[in-house]
């Protein structure tokens, strides 16, 4: 069995001195029916949970150090819940430009005691471009947090596109189900075989112009619990669509949204996705959605913005899930990188067709603690705590230092080719 799903997989956006240049690539998502392993998603096991903090890169990119092999190599991958695989970049194969990267960190095969080959190669094609590599297992430890995973299948790549240039990230770690690891064991299952409560939760921040090129203390990801240090106790839960064995994504009903005056009540597919910077949704929607906060194409950009000093006035997004109405405030959609700017970002894409109709990237996930409930099979929303700061800081004595810098935006959902 092949399915198709079209999807804008890849959004790189350049500011340099005002100047953009945007890739934006469209490109076929195909899967196929092969079932994985999923033994790890129902056994109760050594009751382990943890914590462990996000880095926060431009609002755009949230990441996290992982450890791979014996003793481990630290990575700072994208925590991924659009994509069900882990890959890093293997140093003796992978020697070009786009494999190094700015500084890339590589992995060194021949130092770890642990990693084992699983004698076959694939492809990961996150629509931008691909990475190829071979598989192997290894032991995977989430830094800082004891956690750790023996034989957890990943990718070792030896040739990745030039998109991931200039990405200030060394490799993905995948979150989402079984079925989208096509051939490899998904993390998921790894995870769940280890840790206390089969779920985690996902806390953002938004840092404004203070994250700008720079990883900075953007959030935690919580393992194996309910991060009740940053998120409220209430949480309001939804069913994931879908057989598992067949689950994509996290996916779930969007009973409707409404901003202004404008309101749209149907039901629709959404997927919560942290490897998504932005809401990206259908384009009648996102039109209608422009016209209410009077944001406007800009050419220079490549996006729409509106005038910074009127996200104050504008009105919250509101989407409506299992019943409730979840609000996105302005600050949150709208993204004001610089205090002194005249235009600002609108954090709201278009997607053309296929797939879930909407992703619920970074802009949703900064509103609300997402609850990645492995074992319940749904996923749950709560408020961040007010005390926990979500809001920009205004850092504008620290602008004039900054280096002209690079957004990066990824819509990540994957699709494997067996080579
Ligand atoms: C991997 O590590 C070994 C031992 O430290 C070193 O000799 C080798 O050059 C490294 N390999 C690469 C590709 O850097
Ligand atoms: C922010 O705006 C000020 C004034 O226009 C400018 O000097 C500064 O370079 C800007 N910072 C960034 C990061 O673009």
């Amino acid at each position: 069995m092949m399915l198709c799903r079209f999807l804008i997989l890849l959004l790189l956006i350049v500011l340099s001195n005002g100047e953009v240049i945007r890739v934006d690539l469209n490109r076929r998502i195909l899967k196929n029916s092969q079932l994985q392993r999923t033994e790890g998603l129902t056994k109760p096991k050594h009751l382990q949970s943890g914590t462990q903090p996000y880095g926060d890169f431009s609002d755009m990119l949230y990441i996290a150090k992982i450890g791979i092999g014996t003793p481990a190599q630290t990575f700072e991958l994208v925590m991924d819940t659009g994509s069900s695989n882990i890959w890093v970049v293997d140093k003796a194969t992978c020697q070009t430009l786009d494999c190094k990267g700015d500084n890339r960190n590589m992995f060194n095969k021949t130092k770890s005691s642990t990693l084992k080959s699983l004698n076959k190669d694939l492809e990961i094609d996150y629509g931008t471009g691909s990475v190829k590599g071979h598989a192997y297992s290894d032991t995977v430890e989430i830094t800082g947090t004891g956690i750790s995973i023996k034989n957890q299948d990943l990718l070792l790549a030896y040739s990745v596109d030039d998109t991931f240039r200039h990405q200030p990230i060394d490799g993905i770690f995948g979150l989402s189900w079984p079925a989208a690891a096509e051939g490899l064991n998904a993390p998921i299952n790894g995870l769940s075989a280890v840790l206390d409560q089969h779920l985690f939760t996902v806390y953002m921040k938004r840092l404004g112009s203070s994250s700008y090129n720079v990883i900075e203390d953007g959030g935690a990801i919580t393992y194996g619990a309910i991060d009740t240090n940053n998120c409220e106790s209430e949480i309001s839960y939804v069913n994931l669509v879908e057989d598992m064995n067949s689950r994509y994504y996290w996916q779930f009903n969007l009973e409707g949204l409404s901003i202004g005056d404008y309101s749209y009540e149907k039901n629709q597919q959404a997927i919560s996705d942290t490897g998504t910077s932005f809401l990206v949704g259908p384009q009648k929607q996102v039109d209608n959605i422009y016209q209410q906060i009077g944001a406007f194409y800009d050419t220079d950009y490549g996006l729409y913005v509106l005038e910074c000093d009127k996200i104050s006035g504008l009105p919250s997004l509101n989407l409506k899930i299992g019943g409730n109405l979840f609000a996105i405030p302005p600050d949150q959609y709208v993204l004001q990188f610089n205090s002194t700017d005249t235009y600002c970002i609108v954090a709201i894409q278009t997607m053309d067709a296929g797939g879930p109709d909407w992703i619920l990237g970074d802009t949703f996930i900064r509103s609300y603690c997402n609850i990645y409930d492995i074992g319940g099979q749904r996923i749950g929303f709560a408020k961040p705590k007010a005390t926990a700061a979500t809001k920009p800081k205004d850092n504008s004595a620290s602008l004039s230092t900054l280096q002209p810098f690079v957004f990066v935006i990824i819509f990540i959902i994957s699709i494997v080719i067996k080579l």
